[in-house]
């Protein structure tokens, strides 16, 4: 798996975070004020979330190269009582393949101390196989989840990781 720089987000990332989400829901994205307001409207707060950055070659107007940085991806959700939500996960599809929603996984379980929960497509099998691939089981199935006109993206999972908590104590979070 590649390494890549994993930060936390803050609201000055929102207009990249509906970027990102409109490159890979398309009509079905949220916008960057939904986003925006997680960071900002107080019944949102304690919403985590993570991304990848990575730098960008760019000329200015001179043609003097310089360094930029941009998102590759990233991950939201927030921890209410004893459950976490995954929001949602988006990574850029030019970055696809290259291990980003796996390093943005792993760094939001390493950040959270419950169960984590989340919906997805029961045609999703990428997404699928990422959640599986750090613990998360189908617990449930919701009918026609989503209004998506492709049969397949209609009914979700919900899935949940349990928490390990010999893990979550080695830690030092119990
Ligand atoms: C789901 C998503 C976040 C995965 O991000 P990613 O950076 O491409 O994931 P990774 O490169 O870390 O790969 C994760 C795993 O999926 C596997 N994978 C990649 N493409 C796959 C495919 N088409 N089918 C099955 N598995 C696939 C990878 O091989 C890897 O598994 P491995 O470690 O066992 O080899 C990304 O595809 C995405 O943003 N999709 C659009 C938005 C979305 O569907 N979000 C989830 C909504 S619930």
């Amino acid at each position: 798996m590649n390494s890549h720089t994993v930060r936390l987000l803050t609201k000055h990332d929102f207009i990249e975070l509906g970027d990102i989400h409109a490159r890979c829901f398309g009509d079905f994205a949220w916008s960057s004020s939904t986003f925006e307001d997680y960071f900002i409207l107080p019944e949102w707060a304690g919403v985590i979330g993570f991304c990848v950055e990575k730098p960008k070659k760019v000329c200015d107007l001179t043609n003097t190269l310089e360094l930029q940085r941009r998102l590759s991806g990233f991950i939201i959700g927030r921890t209410t009582y004893d459950i976490n939500d995954v929001f949602t996960i988006a990574v850029d599809p030019c970055d696809h393949g290259k291990g980003v929603g796996t390093a943005l996984l792993d760094a939001y379980l390493n950040a959270i101390s419950t169960d984590c929960m989340l919906e997805v497509a029961k045609g999703n099998v990428t997404a699928i196989h990422l959640y599986e691939k750090f613990g998360f089981e189908v617990i449930t199935t919701r009918r026609e989840y989503y209004d998506n006109p492709d049969p397949q993206m209609r009914d979700a999972y919900v899935m949940r990781k349990k928490t390990n908590v010999f893990e979550v104590a080695a830690q030092g979070s119990l």
